[in-house]
């Protein structure tokens, strides 16, 4: 037996579905053959200049060599706070309720090890982001599974969410703009959602990493619903915003007692992000007025042209409301991991299998447009080549939430 072996709890992770994949995508590119990757969201774009010059500035300044402070610089959260109520008209207090975190990802990942026990359930969306089902498994709680289905436009009704509630329930997740599905939630949905969770006196979770990434309404904030800021934290990044993933730079926004035990869960394991970076994200979304619209027409350009594409070829999608995915269905008779690996060996276009998100993701895959017009332009083409639904789909799909 090995002397190392992996904890229970890092064990008991779902199965990681894509190493056959990577597996797959190694071997092609090791024998020359050309791969178009559609499945990671990680932007292909640069970083804007405007905050690479600060970065740079403020990188020069010996005052941000200097380790960080968990909970991050006064500086810093003064911004997100006025940005805050310019764009959600949500006041916050930028000392008790808000912390600068090193990528979204760590916040939600970290959050439920600062608030949940062992025995303790959370209910978290399937599909949906897989770091939310890992946080809540380290913390030795319990993940509940709720279904997001197509039929509600991927956003789940809270008398359903209740009937999975039990005397253990802390606290739901939820995430809009979505990933995978990229639905929006209606605006009602936040108050509902909150009304609910008081009766039931759960703390929400909502992932807004995608907030600014719309392709009609600006998606709202849960904290702008009245009532939300005693129960809920919301986290936010500026990965996707600013193309700015390699940077690891989010933040969260809640309830002063949520922020202050994810700060002092993490004063314990990390010591803050780089300052400079801070400092560039934070004065970043002075420019979002500019920057957040181009930034949107590229992604709906991209999101048009692989529509247009899959529709033509008898794809059953439908159009997102906001993020940088399309979630499709795969043809019938096919699991979605049957078809994703045809249609790389057929094509060496690489999609991810919906079921990488959840057992609910059975029977769709998902586009990341994260790659340039010009490379997603010639993955379709080879789609079109292959035309993996045969027969067209006759009805047209309706605009989701
Ligand atoms: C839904 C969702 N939330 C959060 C994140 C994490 O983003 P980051 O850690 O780069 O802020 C991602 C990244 O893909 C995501 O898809």
């Amino acid at each position: 037996m090995s002397p190392v072996e992996k904890s229970m709890r890092l064990q008991s992770l779902p199965r990681y579905l894509f190493a056959e994949l990577e597996r797959k995508r190694h071997e092609a590119e090791s024998a020359g053959r050309e791969v178009f990757d559609l499945s990671i969201g990680d932007p292909d774009l640069p970083t804007p200049g405007f905050i690479l010059d600060r970065i740079e500035q403020h990188a020069r300044d010996p005052r941000n060599h200097r380790y960080p402070t968990s909970a991050g610089m006064r500086e810093a959260r003064a911004g997100i706070a006025a940005w805050f109520q310019e764009r959600f008209q949500a006041v916050v207090d930028p000392i008790q309720e808000t912390a600068m975190l090193l990528g979204s990802k760590e916040g939600i990942g970290h959050f439920p090890l600062a608030v949940l026990n062992p025995g303790d359930e959370a209910l978290v969306p399937d599909p949906g982001y897989p770091v939310y089902t890992a946080g809540v498994v380290f913390a030795g709680a319990k993940p509940v599974r709720f279904p997001l289905r197509e039929s509600s436009g991927f956003v789940p009704d809270p008398r359903e969410l209740d009937k999975l509630v039990t005397a253990h329930t802390r606290l739901v997740f939820v995430n809009y703009p979505n990933n995978p599905t990229g639905a929006v939630a209606p605006h009602s949905f936040y108050e509902e959602l909150v009304a609910w969770a008081a009766r039931r006196n759960l703390i929400v979770v909502s992932d807004a990493a995608y907030s600014e990434l719309y392709y009609s309404e600006p998606p709202r904030s849960i904290l702008s619903v009245p009532g939300a800021r005693d129960r809920s934290i919301e986290f936010h990044s500026f990965s996707k915003t600013f193309n700015m993933t390699g940077w690891r730079i989010g933040f969260a926004v809640g309830a002063p007692s949520l922020v202050e035990a994810l700060v002092q869960f993490k004063a314990n394991v990390d010591s803050g992000a780089p300052q400079a970076i801070q400092l560039a994200a934070a004065e970043g979304l002075k420019s979002l007025g500019v920057h957040g619209p181009a930034l949107r027409g590229v992604y709906r350009e991209r999101r048009d042209l692989a529509l247009d594409t899959l529709r033509r070829l008898g794809c059953p999608i439908r159009t997102p409301g906001g993020a940088f995915y399309l979630w499709g269905r795969v043809p019938e008779k096919e699991t979605s991991m049957e078809f994703v690996t045809r249609v790389f060996d057929k094509t060496g276009v690489l999609l991810t299998p919906g079921t990488g998100f959840g057992a609910e993701g059975e029977g769709y895959f998902r586009i990341a447009l994260t790659s340039s017009a010009d490379s997603l332009r010639r993955a379709l083409q080879k789609l079109e080549t292959l035309a993996p639904w045969k027969a067209p789909h006759a009805s047209p799909s309706p605009i989701a939430r």
